[in-house]
């Protein structure tokens, strides 16, 4: 059942993008502020429901774990109209097949409510790519894009930002300790991409996943 409208906060015109979401209410640290409530659907519908090639990137996506996507578009709760930031107020949070929202400062009246949707990295990204994923956020701390970019490829994807397309540096070696882990991970990862269909912005990249704290 969709849970009960929020009283605390509301959806306005947003500087950063369309709609957003703004305190109506002094939120205190730690609050939680409401649940990112949608169709639960599968990744495959998630897919075929968003097209990533038309220009730009919109969606009211969350992975919820391997098999389910959260869809808000059509029934979902005014968490869908939560913006993303750089420089956050809020996370989400997994708790019992449920994604909430949770303040992470004490939040005013009129500030808008964000989270750092920090969309899924994949490796054949080129600064097309990172461009396409801009972020608007204005804060100080903004990365430039929403993407959740690899420690890495930090310094290149600042050069890519400000134009200038060097050449992505090759992906550094895993140490052997961690080698064990790392295999795993490729294992999972293949698996998980052999059951997506291919494009050139993969549908993954589209959905709020991450900075997720599982419980
Ligand atoms: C769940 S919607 C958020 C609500 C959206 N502003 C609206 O009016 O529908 C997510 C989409 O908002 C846009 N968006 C959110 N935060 C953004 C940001 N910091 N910079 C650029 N676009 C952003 C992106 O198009 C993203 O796919
Ligand atoms: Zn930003």
């Amino acid at each position: 059942m969709k849970p009960p409208k929020s009283p605390l906060y509301e959806v306005r015109r947003s500087k950063i993008q369309g709609r957003g979401a703004f305190a109506i209410k002094p939120i205190r640290k730690g609050q939680r502020i409401d649940e990112y409530w949608g169709e639960a659907i599968t990744h495959e519908e998630a897919d075929r429901r968003y097209d990533d090639n038309n220009g730009r990137h919109h969606t009211f996506l969350f992975v919820l774990d391997d098999d389910t996507v959260i869809d808000a578009r059509r029934k979902g709760t005014d968490a869908r109209y939560i913006n993303h930031s750089c420089e956050p107020n809020c996370e989400t949070i997994i708790e019992d097949g449920h994604i909430y929202i949770k303040a992470i400062k004490a939040i005013k009246p009129d500030e808008e409510l964000v989270y750092d949707y920090r969309f899924e990295w994949q490796d054949e990204y080129e600064p097309e790519d990172v461009r396409y994923y801009g972020c608007r956020c204005g804060s100080k701390k903004c990365r430039g894009t929403i993407l959740r970019v690899p420690v890495y490829l930090r310094p290149t994807i600042r050069e890519w930002l400000a134009g200038n397309d060097v050449k992505k540096p090759r992906k550094p070696a895993r140490k052997k300790a961690a080698k064990k882990v790392a295999k795993k991970a490729v294992k999972k990862a293949a698996k998980k991409t052999a059951k997506k269909a291919a494009g050139r912005h993969p549908h993954v990249a589209e959905r709020h996943a991450t900075r997720t704290v599982k419980r």
